[in-house]
């Protein structure tokens, strides 16, 4: 079936929203609705709770029936329920973020990363596809850069193996959503390869919400700050970075959220007109309705790099107290720095983060001091 144009008004748009109950499907749910475009969400809540949708309704002000924001509980994997959802809403374009994300859980458990990850996004790119969907901005990770040669990585820094299942999923899913467009280049597909996503809405009412202890720095210092955790321990103080402690590129969610509208408006030919300047790119054409075919890559990333050290002063700052911190040996597979050069994604999506590490921080601490359990039961 032929590709569903892009080149209506927000407003007669429909965006299929995977996972988008998690942490930055909430924030790109709200990003959408503000932007006027209709959102239909399906997550089957592995990794997140109703309340969360809820919470994205009252900050948007919308009623539980308004039809410009519907929930499906689903798993993507499961054809049939993907099959209704597509048959039901007249879906436009897919923002594609369900997928299991844990790093060090991804090395005990690679059957069910591979499985959710790879098979359920090929069964999703199946359905979409019967449905005449072959719009899709995919949720990859600076995490494909693996090692980095040099900093600042642009798309076209080498991508080296991955150090874990959770990444080769990432990888893998970057090659299959770029063949399909090499076999049918009606496809129109832009990988997001997100730095270090961390804040959290001003309003406080949403935010990251992980299960037992985090695995990542900055809900690890929010629990610390609001006294679940006793320190945070920062993993080496030896590497080859300014402060011995290891660099990296934090972006605010709600900018991160704010560079896929940019990548949607980019897909709908509604900004940019430059060439894609870059082997990471695959240019494609566009059609006489302004709507591109090809496949797009950006970093989304600050282009700052900031310590741990500097994140936990950040954070000291935001929340007024200190953060009692010790120092403990290097993590497995981290590396020293990486940070983005996100000059692709200013110049072609017309899109830059506005947030600084102080902003971020405060941000984080309204949202866990609020909600010191998260979503809570
Ligand atoms: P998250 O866990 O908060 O959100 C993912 C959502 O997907 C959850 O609500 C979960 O319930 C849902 N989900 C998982 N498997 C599903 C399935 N089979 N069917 C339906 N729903 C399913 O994670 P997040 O931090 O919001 O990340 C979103 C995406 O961005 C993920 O693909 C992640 O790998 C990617 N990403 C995240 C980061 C990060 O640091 N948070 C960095 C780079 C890339
Ligand atoms: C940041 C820095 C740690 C926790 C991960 C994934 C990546 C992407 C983003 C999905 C590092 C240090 C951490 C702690 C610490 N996710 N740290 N104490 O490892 O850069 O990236 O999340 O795609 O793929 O690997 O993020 O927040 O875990 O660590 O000292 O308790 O904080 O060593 O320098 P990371 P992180």
């Amino acid at each position: 079936m032929a590709n569903k144009g892009l080149g209506k008004p927000a407003s007669d748009t429909c965006v299929l929203v995977t996972g988008g109950a998690g942490f930055i499907g909430t924030h790109t749910v709200l990003e959408l609705l503000d932007r006027g475009y209709n959102v239909v969400v399906v997550d089957n809540l592995y990794n997140s709770k109703p309340e969360a949708i809820r919470r994205v309704r009252k900050i948007a002000g919308l009623a539980e029936d308004d039809p410009r924001l519907v929930f499906v509980e689903a798993d993507i994997i499961d054809r049939d329920a993907m099959d209704k959802a597509f048959a039901v809403h007249d879906i436009d374009a897919i923002i594609h973020f369900a997928g299991y994300k844990a790093v060090g859980e991804s090395v005990q458990k690679p059957l069910e990363y591979y499985w959710n990850n790879v098979a359920g996004t090929l069964a999703l790119m199946d359905v979409a596809r019967d449905h005449g969907v072959k719009n899709v901005i995919f949720s990859s990770s600076a995490t494909v850069y693996g090692e980095p040669d040099s900093v600042p990585l642009t798309e076209s820094s080498p991508k080296h193996d991955a150090t874990n299942p959770y990444g080769w999923t990432k990888s893998m899913l970057e090659q299959i959503l770029t063949d399909l467009y090499v076999g049918d280049n009606e496809w129109n597909v832009v990988l997001l390869r997100y730095f270090n996503p961390i804040g959290a809405h001003e309003s406080g009412l949403i935010g990251e919400d992980p299960k037992g202890i985090p695995n990542n720095l900055l809900p690890y210092v929010a629990q610390v700050a609001v006294g679940k955790l006793p320190a945070v321990g920062v993993f080496g103080d030896d590497y080859d970075t300014p402060d011995g402690t290891g660099v990296r590129d934090y972006i605010h969610v709600v900018d991160l959220a704010r560079g896929h509208v940019a990548a949607l408006d980019w897909m709908a030919g509604r900004v940019g007109t430059g060439e894609a300047h870059d082997a990471a790119s695959i240019p494609g054409a566009q059609a006489e309705d302004g709507t591109r075919s090809g496949v797009g890559v950006f970093n989304l990333g600050t282009g700052r790099g900031t310590s741990v050290l500097e994140v936990i002063s950040a954070f000291e700052k935001a929340c007024g107290k200190p953060i009692p911190y010790e120092i403990k040996p290097r993590r497995d597979g981290d590396i020293a720095t990486n940070f983005a050069d996100a000059a692709k994604a200013r110049d072609e999506l017309g899109w830059v983060a506005r947030y600084d590490i102080d902003r971020m921080c405060e941000d984080v601490w309204r949202w866990q001091s609020s909600n010191p359990d998260g979503y809570g039961d």
